[in-house]
C-alpha cells in the first residue's frame, strides 16, 4: 500500500512530513517534489533502503543516483574531497538543479554511485524537499520517480500512474516549476564537464567557471562498442513515451511543412497523431491534435510543459508525436537533449540531425 500526503508546496506543513521523513530514516521509500522533477528517495547510506528504488522503477543497476541534501553539513559523510569550484558553484545555483559529481566517500554504497568513485549531489530548491530531508536526518538518494524508460514525473498524478503500489509514501506537492531534470556537471576531475544539460544553462556555469566542456553524448547518440560513458544514464532508453516520437529540425515553416505532410498521410493511414507545437506554430498545423509546448522567446515554458505533454499524448491514445524542435541556446540544450532521447534519434527534415 502506497500513501498519499498532500502538502502544502510553499509552506509544508511539517507535522504532515513527520511521517514520510520518518519512513526515510527507517529505510523506506518516499516520492517527494522537486523544483525539477519528482524524485524518488531513499537513505542513501542504507543500501537495503537504496535497493528499493532500483526495485520500483526497474532501473539497470549501473546507472548511478544523485544524492540530496538540505545543508552543508551533510556533506562530510558524502563526499571525499571537493574542488574549491564546488563552493563557488553551490554559493551561485544552490538550492537548484545543479548535480555536482565529486570523490565519494567511502560511506556511501557502492549502489548509489554505480561502483564509481564519485557521487552526484544536489540541494534541491523546493521547501517540501528540504523540510522533508531535514526532518529525515538522512541523505536522500533519489532518481526521477519515473518507471524506467518513461518521461520522469512533473506532477503527482504522473507519479501515481507509474509508482502506486510500488514505493512507501507519495508527496503530492503539485507540479514542478522548472519541468527537466538537473544539470549533472562533472568536477571531480581538472576540467568540468557537462555529463547532462539541465535547468542551469551551460552560459550560467560559464559565467562562474569560464570555459566548460560538454560531455560528446550529450549530441551523440550511445553505441555499443563505445565504452564506459561518464554518465552511464545515456546509454538507455530514456524519456520514451509509448507513442513513436518523431523530431522534425528545420525553419518554422519547414518544420510545419514536413509535419502537416507527415501527419496528414499517418492520418489517412489510420493512425492518431499528437503534435508538439509552440505558441509561434500552432495556428499552422491543419490535422492531428495540436498542443503547444510553449513560447519559443520563453524557453522555460517549454521545459516546463515537455514531460507532461509526452504523457498527455500517451492518454490521450496518439500512435506518433510529431514535435518541432526548438533553438539550442540556454535552457533549449536541455529540451533538445531529452527530445532527441525521448525520439529514440529518429530526426527528420532540413536541420542539424547529424549532431546528434
Ligand atoms: O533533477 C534531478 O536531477 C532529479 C531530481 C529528483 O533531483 N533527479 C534525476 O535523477 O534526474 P536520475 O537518476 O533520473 O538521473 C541522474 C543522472 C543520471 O544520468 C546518472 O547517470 C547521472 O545523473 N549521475 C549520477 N551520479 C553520477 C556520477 N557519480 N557520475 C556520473 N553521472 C552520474
Ligand atoms: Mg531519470
Amino acid at each position: 500500500m502506497t500513501q498519499i500526503i498532500r502538502v502544502n508546496k510553499t509552506k509544508p506543513e511539517p507535522e504532515k512530513l513527520s511521517a514520510a521523513a520518518k519512513m526515510l530514516a527507517s529505510g523506506g521509500t518516499v516520492v517527494f517534489p522537486t523544483e525539477t522533477v519528482y524524485g524518488l528517495g531513499a537513505n542513501a547510506l542504507d543500501e537495503y533502503a537504496v535497493k528499493k528504488i532500483f526495485t520500483a522503477k526497474g532501473r539497470p543497476s549501473d546507472n548511478p543516483l544523485i544524492v540530496h541534501i538540505y545543508d552543508f553539513t551533510q556533506l562530510d559523510k558524502l563526499a571525499s574531497t571537493v574542488p574549491a569550484s564546488f563552493f563557488e558553484l553551490a554559493g551561485k545555483f544552490w538550492p537548484g538543479p545543479l548535480t555536482m559529481v565529486v570523490k565519494k566517500s567511502p560511506l556511501v554504497p557502492d549502489l548509489v554511485t554505480a561502483g564509481l568513485d564519485t557521487v552526484g549531489i544536489r540541494m534541491p530548491n523546493h521547501p517540501v524537499a528540504l523540510e522533508l530531508i531535514k526532518q529525515s536526518g538522512v541523505p536522500v538518494a533519489a532518481p526521477s520517480a519515473n518507471v524506467s524508460g518513461l518521461p520522469s514525473p512533473t506532477k503527482a498524478e504522473h507519479v501515481i500512474n507509474d509508482l502506486d503500489g510500488k514505493v512507501d509514501i507519495i508527496i503530492d506537492g503539485g507540479d514542478c516549476l522548472v519541468g527537466l531534470e538537473s544539470t549533472v556537471l562533472d568536477i571531480a576531475g581538472d576540467t568540468p564537464v557537462i555529463l547532462r544539460p539541465g535547468g542551469i544553462t551551460p552560459e550560467q556555469i560559464e559565467a562562474v567557471l569560464g570555459k566548460v566542456m560538454v560531455d560528446r553524448f550529450v549530441y551523440e547518440r550511445f553505441k555499443d562498442q563505445d565504452s564506459n560513458p561518464r554518465s552511464p544514464g545515456i546509454k538507455y532508453r530514456h524519456y520514451s513515451p509509448k507513442a513513436e516520437v518523431i523530431l522534425v529540425e528545420g525553419s518554422l515553416t519547414e518544420m510545419a511543412a514536413e509535419i502537416n505532410t507527415r501527419s496528414e498521410y499517418l492520418i489517412n493511414n489510420k493512425k492518431r497523431v499528437g503534435i508538439m507545437a509552440t505558441d509561434q506554430t500552432r495556428h499552422m498545423y491543419a490535422h492531428g491534435t495540436v498542443m503547444s509546448l510553449g513560447d519559443r522567446d520563453r524557453p522555460e515554458t517549454i521545459a516546463g510543459n515537455l514531460f507532461g505533454l509526452l504523457r498527455y499524448f500517451d492518454q490521450m491514445g496518439v500512435d506518433v508525436i510529431l514535435a518541432e524542435s526548438i533553438d539550442r541556446t540556454g535552457i533549449g540544450i536541455a529540451v533538445m537533449n531529452r527530445m532527441v532521447r525521448a525520439a529514440g534519434y529518429n530526426i527528420v527534415g532540413a536541420g542539424h540531425a547529424e549532431q546528434w
